[in-house]
């Protein structure tokens, strides 16, 4: 068990706090502030409880250097709204500088300070020491609840942890209870879903998977890598060439395991990559030389969906199809749709799937959505985060 905010006394104390504030943007505006919702719990507590909160984030990737485009004035504004609070915050290139040493110890109890974006400081992805430390001379105590960004070992993530007692927010703490029960006490039958482009991305999920679930649904981009390995034609479909082997790999060791490995029956397919291209449905044994999949077909949806309606627990990451456009959209929308109807647990992956889950409305409907997508995929694939590895035990 790890320490949290409610382990340790705050009154008074400088508390430094990692959030994943990296949210999209369109125009200088903010398309969605999940992540910034999802920070809420941990700054009230601590405002409540009379810390003096600095918070500090990346947003994009700035590369090491300033750049107004990635400035984090959207999130201090949409902070100042939803906490209905001033919210200090200096824009300096170095993030960290007298002037801002100088505001942190003029920090009340209650009040709240948000840094630059820490990735305007070279530094940051490199774990530098001499920025930890800097970073760490703004506080007393540092809190990480940036789960979306617990899978990188950097300055404001991991290094800082060197120089200060380090505890969770509420944010880590109920995405490490969420996915890892799911992982280590899941309810079963345990399926798990799985989609996107590229085998070779999802090979070590899978590979963590297959020791832990009962049944694995595959989708998405991915499939036809399945498909082409077993020797069917799958026309113009995105394959990912060099996994051809590892596909027939991964469905040997499935086997082995006694874990059910599903792949669709059928597919929606398009003549073209747009979504007002001309679209037939195929079954996997008869798709044309000419025409590439771009959805699980209705057979492999309703197969899919009583898969799901008779699990106790379902994970999923990634899509069954295009989702974005609307034609090619049904796969992801019914196994969305399956999952929020079922009596049971339900998590979903970050990501495109949290996405999708936005977009068809369902994400109130499932257990968790997680707010990290490479770090709930990393999390998936049994690997330790350095963000939650430096948080201090009970
Ligand atoms: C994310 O959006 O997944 C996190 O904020 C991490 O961002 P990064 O991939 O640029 O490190």
């Amino acid at each position: 068990m790890k320490k949290t905010i409610e382990d340790i006394n705050v009154k008074g104390k400088k508390v430094l706090v990692r959030c994943d504030f990296n949210v999209p943007m369109k125009d200088g505006k903010i398309t969605d502030d999940i992540r910034i919702t999802s920070a809420l719990p941990t700054v009230k507590y601590l405002m409540e409880n009379g810390a003096k909160v600095i918070l500090m984030s990346h947003l994009g990737r700035p590369k090491g250097k300033y750049n107004p485009e990635f400035t984090l004035l959207p999130v201090k504004e949409r902070l100042e709204e939803l906490l209905s609070k001033e919210v200090k915050f200096l824009s300096y290139e170095t993030v960290v500088c007298d002037k801002v040493r100088a505001l942190a110890d003029s920090l009340c109890d209650s009040d709240v300070m948000l840094l630059e974006n820490v990735r305007f400081r070279s530094e940051e992805e490199k774990n530098e020491v001499e920025f930890s430390k800097e970073l760490a001379s703004l506080g007393d105590i540092f809190v990480n609840d940036a789960f979306g960004t617990a899978h990188r070992a950097h300055s404001s993530t991991a290094g800082i942890a060197e120089f200060l007692p380090c505890v969770s927010g509420y944010l880590i703490e109920k995405e490490v209870k969420f996915l890892g029960d799911a992982l280590e006490n899941p309810k079963r039958p345990f399926v798990a879903i799985l989609g996107g482009a590229k085998v070779k991305d999802k090979i070590p999920v899978i590979e963590n998977l297959l020791n832990k679930v009962d049944t694995l649904l595959i989708g998405g981009g991915m499939m036809y890598t399945f498909f082409k390995a077993e020797g069917y034609e799958v026309g113009t479909s995105i394959v990912d060439d060099e996994s051809l082997e590892l596909a027939n790999t991964l469905q040997k060791k499935a086997k082995e395991k006694g874990v059910k490995l599903l792949l669709p029956v059928d597919s929606v397919c398009g003549r073209e990559f747009s979504n007002d291209t001309e679209i037939k449905v195929f079954d996997k044994e008869n798709m044309p030389k000419d025409m590439m999949g771009l959805d699980i077909g209705p057979k492999t949806v309703e197969l899919y969906t009583e898969v799901v309606k008779n699990a106790k627990t379902v994970v999923w990451n990634g899509p069954m199809g295009v989702f974005e456009m609307s034609n090619f959209e049904n796969g992801t929308k019914c196994v969305a749709e399956a999952m929020a109807s079922l009596d049971g647990i339900t998590i979903i992956g970050g990501g495109d799937s949290a996405a999708a889950c936005d977009k068809f409305g369902l994400a109130d409907r499932m257990t968790h959505v997680s707010t990290g997508g490479g770090a709930s995929l990393e999390f998936l694939e049994g690997k330790v985060l350095p963000g939650i590895q430096v948080i201090e035990d009970k």
